[in-house]
């Protein structure tokens, strides 16, 4: 079923399965939605306190819940034929449906917080693709968060969802992650970017509509299984250098965000080679983000498009979180007209570019990136145009 544009009929339909499903406990009910998102600059800076600009793409996962009188929650995933259930007051990772820690990961977070829970029965089915780096999981975590809120009468406001979904993240699901994805899911807004200051958690909606642009979407189809795991130690590296800085300079360095270029130059070479490189990334793409900001806000498409590929370069030789495979497809879209930018998105290792377009052009790419890319790797990437989109939403609420 396409999600884009969810119609009554369609959310009649999921009804029908959740009637089928469960018998009806006569409590509250409701159909929600939380988008996947695309970053398009400020990568790997969320958990350096620094500055990312993504959207919320128009592929999302809907929930439909009622609350029941007991502590139970029963899951189903409409989309992988899963079933799951867990108890409000026996919550642990599952090592078997790894899937069911995210929605255990929110439960408790949301308990822990302090608020009141009664369990609830739920259904979900999703168009965002799994590990693609378009972000599933946090559209997951967010649609749970907002579901039990909601059925349970909790007014948590955005930004404390976000926060809450990615502590469980990191808690639950074992994923050291920064706030960028379950932000994005939360807030995002149609037709513009969200820059994010990820110290003060803080945003600035950037207008992102211009008719003569498109961000237009590759999926690799591939994931290296390191993310996690070189996710963690670029985390650790650049701890370290943000230490060395807290250590030279004369005021607190809390985290790289606080570095600036010149004093990162200054000092660089007293850092081993491969902190220096991160921390380079680091630094220079926080002032990339700004300076895109800046771009956007002016119009000026071509000079943002300049810093996507700037972005790129740096994840792929001073970050080094790019891929045989994403480095092909940023390659090839800028071998063709009409193309302003292209960049890796999300983590690395796999997964998604972002490129920017001239609208004209898009059909072209599309048929060329698909040709050349078969050519080489192999696979058939899939693509996908998308606007940015709004943030999770209440879909229907009844009784
Ligand atoms: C993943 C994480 C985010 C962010 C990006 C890299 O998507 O979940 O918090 O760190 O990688 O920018």
């Amino acid at each position: 079923m396409l999600l884009e544009e969810i119609s009554v009929q369609d959310l009649n339909k999921l009804w029908k399965i959740f009637n089928q499903k469960f018998t009806d406990t006569g409590l509250i009910k409701g159909a929600f939605s939380a988008p996947g998102r695309v970053n398009l600059i400020g990568e790997h800076t969320d958990y350096n306190e620094g500055f990312v600009l993504p959207i919320a793409i128009e592929k999302k996962i809907i929930m439909l819940g009622q609350l029941r009188r007991d502590r139970l929650v029963q899951v189903c995933d409409l989309g992988y034929k899963a079933e799951t259930k867990f108890s409000l007051d026996n919550l642990y990772p599952d090592k078997k449906d790894t899937w069911a820690n995210y929605l255990m990961g929110v439960v408790d977070e949301i308990q822990k917080a302090g608020y009141p829970l009664q369990g609830a029965n739920l259904i979900f089915t999703s168009n965002i693709p799994q590990r693609a780096g378009l972000s599933s999981s946090a559209a997951l975590e967010v649609v749970t968060a907002l579901t039990m809120a909601k059925l349970n009468l909790l007014e948590i406001e955005p930004v404390k969802m976000a926060c809450l979904c990615r502590r469980a993240e990191n808690n639950f699901v074992g994923v050291a992650c920064g706030i960028m994805d379950q932000y994005i899911s939360c807030l995002g807004q149609k037709n513009y970017a969200l820059f994010i200051d990820c110290r003060s958690n803080d945003y600035e909606p950037v207008p992102f509509k211009n008719h003569n642009y498109q961000i237009v979407i590759c999926n690799s189809k591939v994931q290296r299984g390191l993310v996690n795991s070189e996710y963690n130690k670029r985390k650790e590296e650049c701890k370290m250098a943000a230490e060395f800085f807290n250590h030279k300079l004369k005021r607190e360095i809390r985290a790289l965000r606080d570095v600036t270029i010149d004093e990162y130059k200054k000092y660089q070479r007293q850092l081993p080679e491969v902190i220096a490189r991160r921390a380079r990334h680091v630094i220079l793409e926080n002032y990339r983000v700004q300076t895109g900001v800046q771009a956007l806000r002016m119009g000026n498409y071509p000079a943002f498009g300049q810093l996507m590929i700037e972005s790129h370069k740096s994840l792929k030789d001073d970050y080094e979180v790019s891929c045989a495979e994403l480095d092909l497809l940023v390659d090839l879209a800028l071998e063709q007209e009409g193309v302003l930018g292209a960049r890796m998105t999300g983590a690395g290792f796999g997964g998604c570019t972002v490129n920017l377009l001239k609208r004209e052009y898009v059909d072209a790419f599309e048929k060329t990136i698909k040709q050349g890319y078969k050519k080489i790797a192999g696979i058939i990437p899939d693509i996908y145009v998308t606007q940015p989109a709004e943030g999770a939403k209440v879909l229907e609420l009844r009784g």
